[in-house]
């Protein structure tokens, strides 16, 4: 996963447009690659990350064991309908290939509005398929949710590539 995922978490990153000493959330964070990479190009910024499984946590930790001593990373158990945040914490929030396995994705995204700063964004990426297990999750339905969750400028962004297509959707609080 890890390995095939690194384009997805490249693109996602820098459609955040991530400044220095940013709190960043990461939802569903996986074998923690993404975070890696982020916290490896830019470390000034801070970054959480939940993700529910255990097994995903240890990986996860120890990918990043160097930036959780140094305090830049703070990983833990949590679940996407529940952040474990208070409200207006961080600047960006990003989830990847997640969001799928939510089982209430409106409440993931609410309680992601919730944790975000006034005027922070958010994106979230997702595999463009018009297969059936993909469908709650094409541009049309998606730009829906992420209105109802109360975010407004929400972008659908399409990576362009044939063989790995991707939708990403950046909104703002
Ligand atoms: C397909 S993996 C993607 C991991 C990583 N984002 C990537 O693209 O490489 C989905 C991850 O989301 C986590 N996950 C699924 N549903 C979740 C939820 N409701 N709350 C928190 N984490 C969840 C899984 O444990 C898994 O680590």
């Amino acid at each position: 996963m890890a390995w095939r995922n690194r384009p997805d978490n490249e693109w996602t990153i820098s459609l955040l447009e991530i400044n220095n000493s940013e709190n960043i959330l990461e939802v569903g964070f996986g074998p923690g690659q993404a975070i890696q990479l982020l916290s490896d190009v830019n470390a000034s910024v801070h970054i959480a990350g939940i993700d529910h499984s255990e097994t995903m946590l240890a990986s996860a930790r120890q990918l990043n064991e160097a930036a959780i001593a140094a305090g830049r990373v703070n990983l833990q158990l949590g679940s996407a309908e529940h952040l474990p945040f208070a409200d207006s914490t961080f600047d960006k929030a990003f989830s990847i290939n997640c969001i799928y396995f939510w089982k209430e994705p409106l409440q993931g995204l609410r309680e992601l509005h919730r944790v975000l700063k006034p005027s922070g964004h958010v994106a979230v990426t997702v595999r463009d398929k018009k297969q059936k297990a993909y469908q709650a999750f094409r541009p049309d339905k998606l730009t829906q949710l992420f209105a109802q969750a109360g975010f407004f400028s929400v972008s659908v962004h399409h990576n362009g590539v044939r063989s790995h297509p991707l939708i990403c959707v950046v909104a703002a609080k």
